[in-house]
């Protein structure tokens, strides 16, 4: 294999915060190696449109504790298609550029590995969604700052809850996936979580309120996951009402809010071991993979298996918080 002496980065899909953390660590780790890298813009559709720019150290001064991603993010409906991927590969291949890191989810990761076998070129992936919904790491890079977002949102509207003694349902994203939604719960001490990952009965629900109102509870929160097989909170809310007309009820949508903000500590050291593991990664031959964190350890899983594989959640810990708010 010929050695790799420059290689791109770019951010696409969702951003997360410590995004800007990984890419610092991308380009610093790069140009240590002795690689001249490049900065991809606007994700895959700044490769189709060919806005690529060389990066150097100072291009990333003071990024590391801002939200977002400096190299800007889209979802790329062109990428999908054969012809948006060669004009993608052509300026690729007019840059010089031999190697990618890209930082994303799973439509990311969707769109690096059709690109790696059609045009067999080495991308290695960092796990950059809110979501946390990959195989092959424990965490994603943005997830824990999203949970700290969502625990300070709830514990205000605890505040509100309480004093008006009323029924809150808080939707938290997620995507198809519970990980926001279960965490979040556990740490704002939430009455009722509910997840995809399970099945939500409106009886056993408004049964186990009702009995929470009896021992006089004052407040209640419901953390939603937006893909909850309910449905999103103001249907969870209005089914609850239904049975419920005594409840004095109302809903939060949280929205992109969660992916906003200053990344945690936590975010910015797995964004900033992991950049500099992709860099590592790929001058050993590493492609096709994602970089992830798995019980302190680094680990490689190739993009198919992180997509499909699903991860999943803790079941005990849901049990957990349930009996945690009695
Ligand atoms: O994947 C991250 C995420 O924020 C999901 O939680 C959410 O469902 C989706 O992206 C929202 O996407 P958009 O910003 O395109 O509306």
């Amino acid at each position: 294999m010929p050695q790799i002496t420059r290689i791109g980065v770019m951010t696409s899909g969702g951003d997360s915060p410590g995004m800007n953390a990984a890419i610092r660590a991308v380009v610093r780790s790069a140009i240590f190696a002795g690689l001249d890298v490049f900065g991809i813009y606007r994700g895959y559709e700044g490769m189709i449109d060919n806005q690529i720019e060389q990066m150097y150290s100072n291009s990333v001064s003071n990024i590391i504790q801002r939200g977002g991603t400096i190299l800007k993010t889209a979802r790329s409906k062109r990428f999908m298609d054969y012809n948006g991927r060669l004009q993608a590969y052509n300026n690729l291949r007019e840059h010089n550029i031999e190697a990618l890191v890209t930082i994303g989810g799973n439509g990311t990761f969707t769109g690096a590995s059709i690109f790696d076998k059609e045009f067999d070129f080495p991308i290695i992936g960092l796990p950059g969604t809110i979501d946390n919904d990959l195989y092959g790491t424990d965490a994603t890079i943005g997830y824990d700052t999203a949970v700290n977002t969502v625990v300070e949102a709830a514990d205000k509207i605890r505040d509100t809850a309480n004093s008006h003694e009323r029924l809150f349902f808080i939707e938290v994203m997620g995507r198809d996936a519970g990980f926001i939604a279960l965490r979040s719960g556990i740490a704002c001490g939430a009455e009722f979580i509910l997840v995809p990952e399970t099945t939500t009965y409106i009886d056993n629900l408004t049964r186990l309120l009702k009995h929470d109102w009896r021992r006089s509870k004052t407040s209640g929160i419901v953390i939603v996951a937006e893909g909850d097989d309910m449905g999103g909170a103001y249907e969870v809310a209005r089914k609850v009402k239904e049975k419920l007309p005594e409840m004095d009820a109302r809903v939060t949508i949280l929205g992109h809010v969660q992916r906003g903000g200053s990344p945690s500590a936590y975010d910015r050291v797995l964004a900033s071991t992991l950049g500099f593991v992709a860099v590592r990664g790929l001058l050993q031959g590493h492609r096709g993979e994602m970089a992830g964190i798995v019980n302190k350890e680094v680990v490689f899983t190739s993009f198919d298996k992180a997509i499909k594989h699903n991860k999943d959640i803790n079941k005990e810990m849901l049990e957990m918080s349930r009996i945690l708010a009695l």
